[in-house]
């Protein structure tokens, strides 16, 4: 049996689809087809066979048969083609069922993963979501922010609440952007996207535009919600984005990904930090309401250490000795004399450090950035002229790495045109080895 396998095919489109699939493995032209055909003494002509792969209705099973045979198969493959088939076109013992289900998807795909339990304070960010997505173009949103300040927790919360509004289904595909190992190619995330969508593994075409196509026919009039969560780039999503306008796709990225918005008319919701009460909040809802009511001001303070930033939040909460006569205080005093990056790494798994994170993000940098990043870690806040003394680059060359790193959320834009490596993220570029020539510079800069 080839890899192809029409048993799977539910309908004529589906059919049709594996029947190009078939001729995709053979690797063979129209041409080709038409004179391994003569060679057996049948006609295959191009155009016909263009035609029939064209049309949604199912072959002539003569014109069939010699298609099969002349992409290779022999009569076990053509004998499942043609009871495939037949069992396509057999009658329909109840019509009635198959029109309320549909062709195609008899299950509209729910592929979210779940949010946190209570998304705390992000009330701005939703409604910033709603109004982007609420008029008759639904668009295309950008959450973007730093390591773990929560943007895929919005994006999920946020398309779970709206699922009344995109009844066809909610895609979901961590893309992988930004952790370990390399970003999820295009085409896998395509293949993801198609099976979830009822199209056999079988019939996804292995070019990834043909892939793109394919998609963006299936889902053409549906009202399909799409995270493309975890985005390395523009050119990692590009290709996923359904082109019906009864869709909606919200793509989570570190990065700004502005070629995006300037590009396909993406809209960017920005996630920052949590202000104190709601940070205190985070902690309430992972460590305990009433440990936290124990200790409020130590709960106010760690919530403070923690810079507000979600993914801290919930490392400190899960740090916390629970022996102890007063958690949340001994927690903080750790903070304060081994350093906070250091109090907070104390469990196992990598999801749960502060340094992982904020390494995946650090590894995609390139030197120049790299070097830029240790001098602003180094030295406080500094303009863009004393980067390119200190760091000997040239102006051009200081303001696209500066560029580069606030896209990318490890740098801060501040007043007066203004550089800085923002709390935590400092602390982590302080832990890094660090070129001699820099370290000393920046500390005579600062
Ligand atoms: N507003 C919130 N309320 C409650 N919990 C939250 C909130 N935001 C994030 N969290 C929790 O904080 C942790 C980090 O959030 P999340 O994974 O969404 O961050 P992220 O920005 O997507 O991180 P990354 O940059 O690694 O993709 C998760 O455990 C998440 O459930
Ligand atoms: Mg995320």
């Amino acid at each position: 049996m080839t890899a192809v396998d029409p048993s799977s095919a539910r309908g004529s489109t589906e059919y049709l689809l594996l029947l190009r699939r078939r001729r995709e493995v053979a690797g063979l032209s129209y041409r080709q087809l038409d004179r391994r055909a003569r060679q057996c003494g049948e006609v295959l002509p191009p155009s016909t066979v263009a035609t029939m792969l064209r049309r949604t209705t199912l072959p002539a099973v003569d014109l069939l048969t010699t298609f099969v045979r002349a992409c290779g198969g022999d009569d076990a493959e053509v004998a499942a083609w043609l009871a495939a088939r037949a069992r396509i076109t057999a009658p329909d013992p109840d019509p009635g069922a198959r029109a309320a289900t549909g062709p195609c998807l008899p299950v509209p795909p729910r592929q979210l993963p779940p949010g946190p339990a209570e998304l705390v304070g992000r009330d701005r960010e939703l409604a910033e979501l709603d109004e982007a997505t609420g008029g008759r173009e639904r668009g295309l949103v950008l959450v973007t922010g730093g390591p773990g300040t929560g943007k895929t927790a919005l994006a999920v919360h946020w398309a779970h609440g709206s699922a009344g509004r995109f009844p066809d289904g909610q895609l979901y595909v961590d893309l992988r952007g930004h952790g370990p190992g390399e970003p999820v190619s295009v085409g896998v995330a395509l293949a993801h996207l198609l099976v979830g969508l009822g199209v056999p593994a079988s019939a996804v075409p292995s070019r990834d535009e043909q892939a793109a196509a394919l998609f963006r026919s299936v889902v053409a009039d549906r009202r399909i919600v799409l995270v493309l969560d975890g985005a390395a780039s523009a050119d990692q999503v590009r290709l996923l984005r359904p082109g019906g306008r009864a869709s909606c796709t919200v793509v989570t990225s570190r990065d700004r990904l502005v070629g995006l918005t300037v590009h396909d008319g993406g809209r960017s919701v920005g996630v920052g930090a949590l202000e104190r009460g709601h940070a205190v909040r985070v902690l309430a809802r992972s460590a305990g309401e009433r440990l936290v009511a124990q200790e409020s001001g130590a709960a106010g303070t760690l919530a403070d250490l923690c810079d507000g930033l979600p993914l801290a939040l919930r490392i400190a909460a899960g740090a916390l000795d629970r022996d102890a006569r007063t958690p949340i205080a001994d927690l903080v005093a750790e903070m304060r004399v081994d350093g906070r990056l250091a109090a907070l790494g104390v469990l196992d798994d990598p999801r749960a450090r502060l340094d992982v994170s904020f390494g995946y993000s650090y590894d995609a940098l390139g030197d120049v950035e790299r070097r830029v990043f240790h001098l602003l870690a180094f030295s406080g806040d500094l303009s863009a002229s004393v980067v390119a003394v200190t760091a000997d680059l040239a102006p051009g060359a200081a303001r696209s790495a500066l560029r580069r790193l606030s896209d990318a959320h490890l740098v801060a834009r501040r007043a007066g045109d203004r550089y800085a490596v923002p709390g935590l993220l400092r602390e982590y570029a302080r832990t890094l080895a660090t070129p001699d020539r820099i370290s000393r510079t920046a500390t005579d800069a600062a």
